[in-house]
């Protein structure tokens, strides 16, 4: 619900879970007021008081004392005298760069708008969501600022966007457009926000938050798993079930900033968006400019409340709809078992066995179309190798099909190597600065997509496999990050275009190829978790979470990543032991565990195992497709444990019938104590039966006291509990 009080000065976003208020100061300054927990009606409390104090900005406003030094900004710009982070920088044709816009109007609509280009949330129904539009206006500068607030009829959830556009007569450059800025009342906060490195992704970091600015960032041209696109501000004591959460994550895939400051009063400013070092945006009189969506959520229920809004969210209004509530195939894939040195008997072979304990879908991985066995070669011209794979991929999906599984083939369509006939007929495909050897990753070099005979390119390449009714399912990887970012097709004065336009450009690939495939699954990968996003998210139903598939490490990776993401779109394999990545040795029993409450995968050489491990893998599928349906559907939670030697998690269907807890102890400790293992979400009314051990328990029992671990000598022991409802509750 949007309304407007006092004369219209005033509006107030809400739902009853959340409010989100602001202000127009004298008609012509818009202010925030409030994001929080839902207040019934708001009548004008919290306004704030200034007073005087010497050497500030003064500013004519019928508000006395007031200072821009101080002021609550929505928008804020810099050159004004607020001289804090500012949302938005434009460059005019005389080199000025001063802005200043003013309010114009305010406008409700029912829905969601989409944001041109790029990937947003969605409302499927006009009804279940509403939008706020804001214009404000620089007439001298010549630009206009449209301001979007969109709220669902329930969670803690506002979307926020902005669109720029040149309403004057000489072209204008925009140098920063922040998708959000948020103002925060004076207290003490500690930021959050996810680090980490290939194979060591979605690390939690939490500190202090202190005057000045503090920032996470990437510039490397994708998201990347050294910072995620997310920050959130959380009251000092909050922890997974209690406290005060402000968070922001952006629906982007490129290169962000996410910054907090507070400022020399201890007020803090929160902002998220494109990284203005790397952005830069030419805007022709009558064109308009759209930012990516950031998502800001608001949970009084510590970490797993912001958790369940924004899995909500993205389960509901982001993933592939025709996905999200399919169950998911289980799946082998190739990589660990073959990694380069794949071949049409080892592909049969894999498949039999893989038919026989039940997996669903294929996948053959890295290593079909290149020349020999290692990454160097063959990169870009997508042909196979007909020496690894005798009837190319049509016979490989053939004999696949044909044992009744579905058939998934990998490709990393940005990427390509010097060696092949594409880069020899377009080497101004390339991202390149002419004079320069174009840096390498990982033998590769970037296509341009910021060209449209690029993308149209890889279109019809992917295409042609899809058509021929080969591929089910497409492994989309990206395994470098953006240098020499020059395209040899763009002007010299949107060369700052170039890191934007590429993500936009994937975004048409993607967009194109979704739309004329909808039944193709596809599966995002970036060396793992290096482009796991919202952004992402909204073409592709699930990511690859991390190369490092040891049991032990994934705990971590997918805790982190389950702060924002649901189970569903998170790909966990079990792999072989020892582990390829850590050499860790960890039971086939504890590897599963850890993997199924996420989409279960295999990626192993099944003939690595012994009949009697095959036969244990083909119950844990049995067992997991009984399951997947309310498993993936279900609310997740992460448990606080008395001790950190534990991880605990666990999943409680929508109807809160079944709960599947499982708990890792890390290493068998003499010195443990007897801790207790609360449950999360139950029903309190409702009697839970121990699937396994015929036990009956309260919801509001398992809740309070919650479970003693039994004494297993043993290092990396998963333990599970499946609780169903009791019949006669
Ligand atoms: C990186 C991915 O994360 C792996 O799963 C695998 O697909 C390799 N690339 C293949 O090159």
């Amino acid at each position: 619900m949007i309304t407007f009080h006092q004369n219209k000065q005033i509006v107030h976003i809400t739902n009853q879970t959340i409010s989100y208020v602001m202000e127009v100061v004298d008609g012509t300054y818009l202010a925030h007021r409030y994001f929080g927990k839902a207040i019934r009606a708001y009548r004008g409390a919290g306004a704030p008081i200034y007073f005087k104090r010497s050497y500030n900005t003064e500013h004519d406003l019928s508000i006395p004392h007031v200072s821009f030094d101080d002021f609550p900004f929505e928008y804020p710009v810099r050159g004004n005298g607020d001289f804090r982070i500012p949302a938005l920088a434009v460059t005019q044709e005389s080199g000025i760069t001063h802005i200043c816009p003013a309010f114009k109007r305010w406008s409700c609509q029912q829905g969601k708008p989409e944001i041109t280009g790029l990937p947003a949330v969605f409302a499927e129904k006009k009804e279940e969501a509403e939008t706020l539009e804001i214009v404000c206006e620089d007439a001298i500068a010549g630009v206009r600022i449209y301001l979007y607030y969109t709220i669902f009829d329930e969670m803690g959830i506002i979307l926020r966007h902005q669109k720029i556009e040149n309403i004057g007569t000489q072209t204008v450059k925009l140098q920063n457009v922040q998708s959000a800025s948020l103002e925060l009342p004076a207290q003490q906060y500690d930021f959050l926000s996810l680090y980490g490195s290939h194979t060591k992704e979605a690390n939690c970091e939490r500190f202090s938050v202190h005057h000045g600015v503090q920032r996470i960032e990437s510039v490397r041209g994708s998201s990347s798993p050294q910072h995620h696109p997310f920050v959130a501000l959380l009251s000092p004591k909050t922890d997974e079930t209690s406290g005060d959460v402000y968070a922001m994550h952006l629906v982007y895939s490129g290169n962000f900033l996410a910054q907090a400051e507070v400022d020399q009063f201890g007020s803090v400013r929160v902002q998220v968006g494109l990284h203005p070092d790397t952005f830069g945006w030419q805007l022709k009189p009558g064109e308009t400019f759209e930012t990516p969506e950031a998502v800001l959520n608001y949970s009084a229920e510590g970490l797993n409340g912001m958790s369940h809004n924004f899995h909500w969210l993205y389960h509901n209004h982001l993933l592939p709809r025709q996905f999200a509530r399919k169950p998911r195939p289980v799946l082998l894939n190739s990589w660990e078992a073959m990694y380069y040195d794949v071949s049409l008997d080892k592909i049969e072979h894999q498949a039999e066995l893989a038919k026989q304990i039940g997996i669903e879908l294929f996948v053959l991985d890295d290593g079909w179309f290149r020349s020999g066995n290692t990454s160097h070669t063959s990169m870009g011209d997508w042909e196979c190798n007909e020496n690894k794979i005798p009837g190319g991929i049509e016979k490989a999906a053939e004999i696949i099909h044909d044992k009744g599984m579905q058939f998934g083939l990998w490709f990393e369509p940005e990427a390509i190597t010097a060696d092949t006939k594409l880069y020899q007929q377009h080497p101004d495909w390339v991202l390149h600065i002419p004079g320069y050897e174009p840096v390498k990753g990982r033998h590769e070099y970037l296509l341009d997509l910021s060209q449209q005979e690029v993308r149209d390119y890889l279109v019809l390449m992917l295409d042609r496999y899809i058509q021929k009714g080969s591929i089910d399912y497409i492994k989309w990887d990206m395994n470098r990050p953006l240098t020499d970012v020059n395209s040899m097709a763009l002007e010299c004065s949107r060369k700052d275009e170039i890191s934007h336009r590429y993500v936009l450009g994937l975004y048409d690939v993607l967009s194109r190829i979704t739309g004329k495939h909808p039944h193709v699954l596809i599966e995002g990968c970036s060396s793992g978790g290096a482009r796991f996003d919202p952004g992402m998210l909204y073409y592709v139903a699930q990511n690859w979470t991390s190369d490092n598939t040891d049991a032990y490490e994934r705990t971590q990776i997918q805790s982190g990543y389950s702060m924002l993401y649901p189970p569903i779109s998170m790909g966990a394999h079990v792999s072989i032991t020892p582990n390829h990545q850590t050499g860790r040795v960890i039971s086939l029993d504890t590897r599963y565990q850890i993997a199924r409450l996420f989409n279960l995968g295999y990626e192993l050489d099944l003939d690595l195992c012994t009949p009697k491990e095959r036969e244990t893998i083909a119950a844990q599928i049995a067992e997991h497709k009984s399951m997947r349906k309310w498993l993936q559907d279900g609310r997740f939670y992460r448990h606080t444990v008395p001790n950190d030697n534990y991880v605990m998690w666990s999943i409680v269907s929508r109807n809160k019938e079944e709960c599947l807890v499982v708990i890792l102890q890390k290493l068998h400790n003499l010195l443990r104590s007897h801790g207790q293992f609360r449950l999360l979400g139950l029903n309190p009314q409702c009697d839970y039966r121990d699937a396994e051990r015929g036990e009956v328990y309260g919801g509001d029992e398992l809740m309070r006291l919650g479970l003693a671990i039994p004494l297993i000598k043993e290092d990396f022991h998963a333990f599970t509990f499946h609780f169903m409802k009791a019949e006669d509750t």
